[in-house]
């Protein structure tokens, strides 16, 4: 898979030394300004076990919209202390229910819940808020909280829109009717502007949805079965968060932030004792902008059986798997045959936990199943619409800031995706920038096509794509169901949907949170006729003039929107 010089760079070990893309990119920016940070080489490896989140209790019963009663849970959104490491001190952070990570959530496809978020956080945040970017002006109340359940098949008004935010002391109502496959999905902060800090703060958790097909496959089960949320952090010498600024004044968003520390379920460089069999490891990329790439000390493969959005056809055999933010992987790691060993799970050259396999004979070993389950391919002919989706990213040097936008539209631009409910689309997601960016669609599970490489200078002269190459379809561990997709740069990704479930108003982004928040995130909306998509942009563009901030739209081709601000 390609990975550009920056990325490598990014990436490369250098865990003290946070803000590399940024540093390289802020030639002519300030320097941003660094607070001394903890030194990680003298901290005691492997000595905290790996937590495992709790599981959400139910407090009652409530019904739907629908009229059913399903399982209501409440969790409040708290500041918390957590021990990352026994040698460090508590560390302050955000929590749903106190923890990070939150609570999970257990249940069953087609078995719906309510949840009610509770904003019970202070009233100041812990991070430097940017007022210049949309969504986090001044006016607006400091901490303000949405959640998102990243992955399901939510109602749109229960989606966590970002701009359905609310203070401290409110709380929401969300409905997660969980008509889906199984799989392992996750819950976090959504509010516009504010995101990467909250998340970053703390606010993540898991939701697991099973089902009957995934059950009579006799996977490894009950401890057997390790949730396994990855993140970093920049620890200061105090032991706690620090999110960096980027030192302009004003104006303190940085374009990713990387941590000095990993955090696996919140600790670092935690161990499992695991005995000599099977272990089913659900691996979550929740990190701001760090990928992952996975590998085991020992050098020995594991296999991936599922991937965001449910399980493979068939396991597919790794000696290193890539994630990025928001992806997840459904792995199986074989301990029968390393009784008595330790074995470490790695980041590149990094540490991240460790496995203390033990020294005698498991009861059983496990057996993993040569098929899985079917994922019946989305053809390309079913596509009514194909859609061509830039990637784009600059320097505003009159703003002093880097834009990010896709298909060159702002967050506020009317919405120029509707696709209709229940038909199929294609998207290019046609990448212009240097990094490669994980873009989610909100509601709907997708396929990848391909990826391919184009010329990205003509592109920029003449909106026309003229291929380099030929296409190169997914990697095997990616042929599966997902809802996040590495676009790398340079290429045109392509992915497939059916837009299933629900018509509404939902988002698509970009995963490096620090571009989510900074305008790489757009609203689409499912339709259920074109008469109603007409109806809805003319309402638009009404409205866009009523603001006073008249913008021309002029369609170039049937999907590419250029704005022409007067
Ligand atoms: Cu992980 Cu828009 O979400
Ligand atoms: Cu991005």
């Amino acid at each position: 898979m390609p990975i550009t010089r920056r990325e490598f760079l990014k990436n490369s070990g250098l865990l003290g030394v946070a803000l590399t893309a940024a540093s390289m990119r802020a030639f002519i920016r300030p320097a941003p300004k660094f607070r001394p940070t903890l030194n990680t080489d003298s901290l005691a490896r492997f000595v905290d076990p790996l937590p495992i989140p709790s599981i959400a209790r139910a407090i009652g019963h409530r019904k739907t919209p629908t009229g059913a009663e399903v399982p209501f849970y409440r969790v409040e959104m708290r500041a918390c202390e957590s021990r990352l490491h026994r040698d460090l001190n508590p560390t302050q952070m955000w929590g749903y229910g106190s923890t990070f990570p939150g609570p999970t959530f257990e249940t069953k496809s087609g078995e719906g819940i309510l949840v009610e978020w509770i904003n019970a956080l202070p009233n100041a945040h812990v991070f430097p808020i940017d007022h210049k970017l949309h969504g986090a002006e001044r006016n607006l109340p400091e901490v303000r909280t949405v959640v998102h359940v990243h992955g399901a098949k939510t109602p749109p008004d229960s989606d966590g829109y970002p701009e359905s935010w609310y203070p401290s002391g409110k709380s929401a109502l969300a409905w997660y009717p969980n008509r889906q496959d199984a799989a392992m999905l996750w819950y976090h902060d959504h509010a516009m502007g504010i995101n990467r800090l909250n998340i970053y703060a703390g606010l993540a958790g898991l939701f697991i949805v099973r089902d009957d097909a995934e059950a009579a496959l006799n996977l490894p089960s009950g401890k057997f079965e390790i949730p396994l949320v990855l993140c970093d952090r920049l620890l200061d010498r105090d032991h706690q968060l620090y999110y960096p600024d980027s030192g302009i004044p004003g104006a303190p968003w940085i374009p990713e932030v990387y941590g000095n520390v990993i955090l696996a379920n919140g600790k670092i460089f935690p161990y499992l004792d695991v005995e000599p069999r099977m272990y089913r490891v659900r691996v979550l990329n929740a990190a701001n902008s760090r990928f992952f790439s996975l590998s085991l000390g020992s050098g020995g493969s594991f296999h991936q059986i599922g991937t965001d959005l449910g399980l493979l056809p068939a396991p597919v055999e790794l000696k290193s798997l890539l994630l990025y933010p928001a992806e997840r992987a459904d792995l199986i790691f074989d301990f029968s045959g390393h009784a008595g060993e330790r074995i470490e799970l790695k980041h590149q050259a990094m540490e991240v936990m460790q496995f203390r396999v033990a020294d005698e004979p498991a009861k059983e070993t496990g057996v993993m199943p040569a098929r899985i389950r079917p994922v019946a391919k989305l053809a390309e002919s079913a596509a009514v619409t194909t859609r061509m989706l830039t990637l784009v990213e600059y320097d505003d040097y009159v703003g002093n800031s880097m834009v990010m936008l896709l298909n060159s539209s702002h967050w506020s631009d009317p919405v120029t995706e509707q696709p209709i409910l229940d038909s199929v689309e294609i998207w290019n997601l046609v990448n212009l920038t240097e990094d490669a960016h994980p873009i989610h669609l909100h509601l709907v599970r997708f396929q990848i096509l391909d990826r391919r490489p184009f010329d990205v200078f003509a592109y920029q002269q003449n909106r026309t794509i003229r291929y380099l190459g030929p296409a190169t379809p997914p990697d095997p561990n990616e042929a599966g169901w997902k809802d996040t997709v590495r676009a790398d740069p340079g290429l045109v990704t392509r992915i497939i949907a059916r837009f299933e479930g629900f018509a509404g108003r939902y988002v698509w982004h970009c995963h490096l949170l620090e571009h989510e928040d900074n305008e790489m995130m757009r609203p689409y909306e499912v339709v259920t006729s074109a008469s109603e998509r007409v109806a809805a942009i003319t309402a638009q563009e009404a409205s866009w003039c009523i603001g006073g901030n008249v913008v021309r739209l002029t369609r170039s081709q049937s999907c590419n929107t250029i704005l022409t601000r007067p």
